[in-house]
């Protein structure tokens, strides 16, 4: 925790991304007690102004702590085979249908213990942080009983007591149809709105819920009643909705209110209308586009008439992005759906944070929480540009300098 008795810092010359665009000129940052305190342009900056402040690092492009916002992080067991399965021409429909896909991972989640899942998602984690992320979302989803939702959600929340990040959790009871309740998916859904919600709330591991609102998942008239459930329970919402096919799900949960509709590549003009007028934001998933060789894009130019924020997250996860590189999502946003390089790292700053309800983080702005990368680039276009490990200088979590290079 930052505490008043931790000295002043102050980072010189630095190239600014503040979360929405780049200022001009080269900043001074003042970071106190945890918050950034000031923020001048390095010209008019007289450092007699603060003479209790230590110097903590001068030049390079400073961004706010990456936030990412949708991963599945926390599971046991990989899916390389069905990898393979897949280039040889299976989809991941006929995958999922077939029983594997995220069922094969419920059964190896299922059988790992806390520590064990523990032990194989602190790598993952690790990854995301040298690569600049202070805040992650962390979604349950490979459990899909009680028991082993709420295993889930514990080990992402003591991931978070581990490292020195900010971690938010979702429960994803309804990401797929557990085989003990095959034919049931009705039943299945009230023992999510019946006791998962309830139980995860009891034990306060969950912060949203999501569903997956899709033909191998579950239906809109299914996800809405999960959505009735998170609302009498006080839990945000969120939905992986037009990932496969157009089903509106993303309009009914920006009905809910919901934080964010997520994947969207089938999103319609009517889903991104509705997302608009709900404030919902679109959370884009390169990753999952990729790995699955994609080709719907989702409507990018839509979201950006129609003024919807749009995310950029991981999504990290063992069947449709394996991949633990928030800076290599800002190239795929780029290169695979033509955002440009400042969209691509407000969705992985501002945008991100709001998709997770925190709209005072991912911005460098006076009073703001002092999360914030330092990188040892010439402009924060690069990070979109280049894929490149080891360009993080120093990564600052609440005030405090974590990483450092
Ligand atoms: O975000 N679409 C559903 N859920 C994940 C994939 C989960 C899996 O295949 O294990 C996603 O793509
Ligand atoms: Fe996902």
């Amino acid at each position: 925790m930052p505490s008043e008795s931790m000295p002043k810092q102050l980072w010189r010359q630095v190239r600014v991304f503040d979360g929405l665009k780049q200022l001009d000129e080269e900043m001074a940052v003042l970071v106190a007690g945890g918050r950034i305190a000031g923020l001048w342009p390095e010209k008019d900056f007289d450092d007699s102004s603060v003479p209790d402040a230590v110097e903590a690092g001068r030049g390079g492009v400073m961004t706010p702590g990456l936030v990412d916002c949708h991963t599945h992080l926390v599971y046991a067991g990989n899916r390389a085979g069905e990898f393979e399965q897949r280039l040889e021409g299976v989809s991941y429909e006929e995958i999922a249908r077939a029983g594997g896909g995220i069922i094969s991972s419920v059964r190896a989640t299922r059988a790992a213990s806390e520590d064990d899942l523990i032990a194989a998602s602190l790598p993952r984690l690790d990854a995301l942080l040298a690569d600049g992320v202070t805040t992650v979302e962390i979604k349950s989803g490979y459990g899909l009983s009680v028991e082993s939702e709420l295993k889930m959600l514990r080990v992402a929340r003591r991931l978070g007591e581990l490292r020195p990040v900010r971690v938010l959790t979702t429960l994803l009871g309804a990401h797929a149809l557990p085989p003990e309740y095959a034919g049931r998916a009705d039943d299945y859904i009230s023992l999510i709105c019946e006791e998962m919600i309830p139980a995860a709330v009891a034990g306060n591991l969950a912060d949203a819920v999501d569903v997956f609102c899709e033909g191998i998942a579950f239906s809109p008239a299914q996800c809405q009643r999960v959505f009735e459930a998170a609302k009498t329970y006080g839990l945000a919402i969120k939905a992986h909705a037009e990932q496969l096919s157009n089903l509106g799900g993303s309009a009914l949960a920006a009905r809910y209110g919901a934080l964010s509709a997520d994947h969207v590549e089938y999103l319609d003009e009517a889903g991104v209308r509705a997302m608009a007028e709900a404030g919902t934001v679109a959370v884009l998933l390169p990753g999952a586009f990729h790995v699955l060789r994609e080709t719907q894009l989702p409507p990018i130019e839509l979201l950006r008439q129609y003024g919807v924020p749009m995310a950029v997250a991981s999504d990290a996860n063992p069947g449709t992005s394996p991949i633990c590189m928030p800076t290599l999502m800002a190239n795929l946003a780029c290169t695979l759906f033509r955002l440009t390089p400042r969209e691509a790292l407000a969705g992985m700053t501002a945008h991100g944070a709001r998709a997770l309800g925190l709209p005072e983080l991912g911005r460098i702005a006076v009073g703001a929480p002092a999360d914030m990368c330092l990188w040892d680039i010439q402009q924060p276009a690069e990070l979109a540009y280049a894929v490149q490990a080891g360009r993080l200088r120093q990564r600052v979590f609440n005030g405090e300098v974590t990483h450092a290079c």
